[in-house]
C-alpha cells in the first residue's frame, strides 16, 4: 500500500511516553508516593516537550496545522453525525481539541500534585481534592480518546494505532484532507 510519512518520531515517543507515564501514575497512586511523583513529574516534563515540540516539530506535530477554530470544529462534527466527514492526515479538528484538553489536563494534574507537596498548600484539603478530580478527568478524556480512535479507524478503514506507532498512514485519497506539506508529497 502507498504509505506516507504523518507522525515524526518524537511526536510518538512522547505520545507513548505520555501514556505510560499517566498510566503509572495511577496504578501506583498513594501507596508509594516517590513513584507516584516522579511519573506525575515524567508525565509533565513529557507535556512541556511535547508543547515545544508542537511549536517548532514537523508539519504534522505542529499546534497550527491541526487546531481549528470553534465553527470549523462544529462544522466537522455535524459532518460526522451526517458520516460525510473527510479523512485527514494529521489531527482532525475534534481530535486536535482533544490533544489540547489531554495535554492541559494532565498538565493541571501534576502541577496540583506538585503544589500538594510544597509547604505553602501541604495538607490542603481543597487541592488534594482539586487534583483528585483532575486526575479522574484526565481518565474520562482517555476513555474519550480512545473512542474516538476506534471510532475513526473504523469509519476510514484504517489502524490508526499503527499509524501512531509507525509513524506512516496510507497516502490521502483524493478527499483527504491534508494539510502544508502534507500535501506536496502527493504523487
Ligand atoms: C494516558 C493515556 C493517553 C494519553 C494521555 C494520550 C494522549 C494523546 C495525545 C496528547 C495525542 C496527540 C499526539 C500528538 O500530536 O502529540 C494522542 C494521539 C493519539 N493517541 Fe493517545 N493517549 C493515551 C493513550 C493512548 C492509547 C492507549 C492509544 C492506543 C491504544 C492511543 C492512541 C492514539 C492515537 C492513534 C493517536 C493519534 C490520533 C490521530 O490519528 O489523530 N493513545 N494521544
Ligand atoms: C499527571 C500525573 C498524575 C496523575 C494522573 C495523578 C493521579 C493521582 C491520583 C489518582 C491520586 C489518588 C491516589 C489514591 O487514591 O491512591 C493522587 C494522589 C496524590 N498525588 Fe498525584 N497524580 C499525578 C501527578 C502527581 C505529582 C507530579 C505529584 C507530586 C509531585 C503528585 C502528588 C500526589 C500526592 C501527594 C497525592 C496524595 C494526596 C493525599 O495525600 O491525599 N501527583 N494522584
Amino acid at each position: 500500500m502507498d504509505m506516507q510519512r504523518v507522525w515524526d518520531r518524537p511526536v510518538r515517543l512522547l505520545h507513548w511516553s505520555l501514556a505510560a507515564s499517566v498510566a503509572a501514575a495511577w496504578l501506583i497512586g498513594e501507596e508509594r508516593l516517590p513513584w507516584h511523583e516522579a511519573a506525575g513529574y515524567t508525565a509533565l516534563a513529557v507535556v512541556a516537550a511535547r508543547l515545544l515540540w508542537g511549536a517548532c516539530g514537523s508539519r504534522s506535530a505542529r499546534f497550527t496545522s491541526f487546531m481549528r477554530a470553534p465553527a470549523a470544529t462544529w462544522r466537522y462534527a455535524q459532518q460526522v453525525w451526517r458520516g460525510t466527514e473527510p479523512r485527514y492526515l494529521g489531527h482532525n479538528p475534534l481530535g486536535g481539541w482533544m490533544v489540547l484538553a489531554l495535554l492541559g489536563c494532565v498538565a493541571a494534574t501534576g502541577v496540583t500534585g506538585w503544589l500538594y507537596t510544597t509547604d505553602m498548600f501541604w495538607g490542603m484539603a481543597w487541592l488534594d481534592l482539586l487534583h483528585r478530580s483532575l486526575a479522574w478527568t484526565v481518565l474520562v478524556l482517555v476513555a474519550l480518546h480512545l473512542a474516538g480512535v476506534l471510532f475513526t479507524s473504523l469509519r476510514h478503514r484504517e489502524n490508526l494505532v499503527a499509524a501512531m506507532l509507525s509513524g506512516r498512514k496510507r497516502r490521502g485519497a483524493p478527499e483527504a484532507v491534508d494539510a502544508g506539506e502534507l500535501r506536496q508529497d502527493r504523487p
